[in-house]
């Protein structure tokens, strides 16, 4: 079994990063991170892409609105980062607050400045294989994880176990198309399939993102799978200083000895999470005619 290690192959995006940043001649480029509210997690996950960014030398721009802003209000913010010509790329923290309709955020955010992938405009160029858009930073990182890793999906039977908009449905187009690398053969598994193991065990490539702890046992698993875990999941682990640990979707144990490569939590497809944003950023930047 072999671990792919995120943390080596997200630094090695850094550092390529890094250096494009350094040769740049004129502004650096920026980017916009807005969480409202202070759910934990996403005040974890704010920080890290804020202090990613400043090791880049991309420049973050901090909004932190009340958690109580109006729907209306945050469509304001969104307008002026859409029209600020010193801002590159805008990101929204999901999850928002439950009277705030969220994809109608990510539909607000400007496509030239999605670097989320979320927007239907985004979302729509990886339907029809065009390049010239953004992919959303989960599923982008999923397929670098596995192209640096050495895995060709060409001939393969990738099953995606969730059919989230951040994760699964980008996951599994990306699988699909047409290009070096992906041409898998690929089946969507969610809440309404039935008998879902007998689809996980044929899985050739298992993505796991659904969402819940240690949901993928050994039995679910084909020997000699590769499995991509994409949980991030809080168990309460009292021996722990923070009072929790952080386990996967696959129950990392049990699955590990079967795989013949598995992505571990944390360290795995987390920082390639960051990594992909930060690459979507500089992207943005350079596409942006007011550079
Ligand atoms: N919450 C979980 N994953 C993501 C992500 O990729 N982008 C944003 N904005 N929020 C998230």
């Amino acid at each position: 079994m072999e671990l792919i290690d995120g943390n080596q192959i997200a630094a090695a995006i850094i550092a390529e990063l890094k250096t494009e940043v350094a040769g740049l001649t004129g502004r650096k480029p920026c980017i916009a991170l807005v969480r409202v509210g202070d759910d934990p997690a996403s005040v974890s996950y704010v920080k890290k892409k804020e202090k990613t960014a400043a090791e880049i030398g991309i420049e973050g721009r901090i909004h932190l609105p009340p958690v109580d802003i109006t729907q209306e209000d945050l469509f304001a913010l969104i307008d002026r980062l859409n029209a600020d010509p010193g801002v590159d790329g805008i990101l929204v923290q999901s999850p928002l607050p439950k009277h705030i309709d969220e994809l109608a955020v990510f539909r607000r955010v400007a496509p030239e400045k999605d670097v989320d992938g979320f927007n239907t405009l985004n979302l729509g160029k990886v339907a029809q294989e065009d390049d010239t858009g953004f992919v959303a930073c989960t599923p982008a990182g999923i397929m670098e994880l596995l192209a640096r890793s050495g895995t060709d999906l060409k001939g393969k039977h990738v099953v995606v176990l969730g059919r989230s908009l951040i994760v699964g449905k980008p996951v599994a187009l990306l699988a699909l198309q047409k290009k070096a690398g992906a041409n898998g053969t690929v089946t969507i598994c969610h809440s309404g399939t039935t008998n879902l193991p007998s689809f996980t065990r044929q899985a050739d490539v298992l993505i796991a993102a659904i969402g819940r702890a240690e949901f993928v046992t050994a039995d679910m698993v084909k020997p000699g799978a590769v499995v991509i875990d994409v949980g991030i999941n809080r168990l309460p682990d009292p021996a722990k200083k923070s009072g929790y640990r952080l386990v996967g979707d696959v129950h990392f144990a049990s699955v590990a000895p079967l795989c013949s490569k598995i992505t571990p939590v944390p360290g795995g497809v987390g920082p390639m999470t960051v990594a992909m944003l930060m690459q979507n950023t500089v992207k943005a930047h350079r596409l942006n005619p007011r550079r």
